[in-house]
């Protein structure tokens, strides 16, 4: 959360600088009070005057500019702030600040603020890639400097690549998650994670394939909830929704790929959950070229063959790590999922009913029983699957992390 946070927005000369405008509203909003500084660069493209009505602050754009006798506006302003975030960050600006050259108000700012720091790049992709800006920015993350990564996409310049300035709401997001897993005395500070999710897809030719109707919702939920609670995770997943931050994310769209990823993760992990819908059985061999319909053929066969059990070789396999699985039943929930339990070897079974309403797959909601051996089971009622994951996270605290 933002709330209450002092936030200094630095503004340098890009085209994204228009973004920076909508930045200072997006983070007014979710509860920061914002000040602005602009570049000389900046204000080529946007007066001082937006920044000075939308923050309801002077702007700063002049180092030998007091606004009063007793304060320095400078160090003012680097003192004043909890968190500084510079947004559109040129070439020029990154570089300076890789070298403590302070030449402007806002690299003089920069350099005299202890508060963390937010560097967001924004430049054509040829400049973000050329050697002096990559070394830089790698200067930069050496001095402690969080760099909130560009975005690949149509650029200013009429073509596609990377250097783009995200939009203000993710630029928010990811300043609010790292703040977040700064945060001291976090229950799962430095514990790994590994967490799938989504449906596989098993290959029947190169244009075809077998899944199911996991979104990988659920996966995701937990991945977020844990990350908030400061693990570190790593998701592994089959779902194409968009990547959370402050994680690890590994696309394996098969059952083969998920069980390899899990595996080389397992040793060096201390929780695995596995929310992932992984296909039983999988195609013995893909077509390498497109199956064709055949004249006269009413019946194709496909056979098909066993994919890894990867939830039962995590059980099987097990030290200090606590695995937990997922299991989805139309039918016989609870009884289905106490014998998988038993039969995977895992520490923790969470039994949705996917043919009840409003659960399951694709729902933005869920219902889950909680089946741990020797224990009895707990019902967690239908609940957003953000609420869902939290409570599975408290669970998960009290069984293992319980300082
Ligand atoms: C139209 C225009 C667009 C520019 N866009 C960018 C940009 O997106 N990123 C960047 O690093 N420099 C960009 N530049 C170059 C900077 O404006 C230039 O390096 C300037 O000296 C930066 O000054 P500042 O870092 O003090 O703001 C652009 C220049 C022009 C004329």
């Amino acid at each position: 959360m933002l709330t209450g946070k002092h936030i200094a927005l630095y503004v340098s000369g890009g085209i994204a600088v228009y973004k920076a405008a909508t930045l200072v509203r997006t983070l007014i909003k979710r509860g920061a009070e914002v000040r602005v500084a602009l570049t000389q660069g900046a204000t080529a493209f946007v007066t001082p005057l937006t920044f000075q009505t939308l923050s309801k602050h002077d702007v700063y754009t002049d180092r030998f500019k007091q606004f009063d006798a007793e304060h320095v506006a400078h160090i003012d302003l680097a003192d004043w702030s909890d968190l500084a975030i510079v947004a559109p960050a040129t070439a020029d600006v990154i570089g300076k600040m890789a070298n403590g050259i302070t030449d402007d108000f806002v690299t003089t700012a920069l350099l005299a603020t202890t508060a963390p720091k937010f560097v967001a790049p924004a430049m054509n992709n040829h400049m973000l890639a050329s050697a002096a800006v990559q070394r830089n920015l790698k200067q930069l993350q050496a001095d402690g400097v969080t760099l909130i990564d560009p975005e690949t996409g149509f650029l200013a310049e009429g073509y596609e690549g990377k250097g783009r300035l995200p939009e203000p709401e993710t630029i928010a997001d990811f300043v609010e998650v790292a703040l977040l897993q700064q945060a001291p005395n976090l229950p799962f500070a430095g514990k790994q994670f590994v967490i799938t999710a989504g449906g596989t897809q098993e290959k029947i030719d190169p244009v075809r394939y077998i899944t199911n109707k996991s979104s990988g919702k659920m996966g995701y939920a937990l991945a977020v909830a844990a990350r908030d609670l400061g693990a570190k995770v790593t998701l592994i997943t089959a779902s194409d929704l968009p990547n959370p931050f402050g994680m690890t994310v590994v696309q394996a769209p098969s059952a083969e790929e998920m069980a390899q990823q899990v595996f080389d993760r397992f040793q060096a992990s201390d929780v695995v959950i596995m929310a992932a819908a992984i296909s039983d059985y999988r195609p013995v061999q893909p077509a390498t070229e497109k199956i064709k319909k055949q004249a006269g053929h009413q019946e194709l066969v496909l056979t098909l063959t066993e994919t890894p059990d990867i939830l039962a070789q995590l059980g099987q396999t097990k030290q200090h790590q606590l695995v937990i699985g997922f299991a989805a039943e139309t039918q016989h929930l609870l009884d289905n999922a106490a014998q998988k339990l038993a039969r995977k070897q895992a520490d923790m079974l969470i039994a949705n009913d996917v043919a009840a309403a409003n659960v399951g797959f694709d729902y933005d909601t869920n219902a889950v029983t909680i089946l741990r051996p020797q224990e009895a089971p707990l019902k967690l009622p239908l609940a957003s699957k953000t609420v869902i994951a939290q409570q599975i996270m408290e669970i998960i605290r009290q069984m293992r992390f319980n300082a």
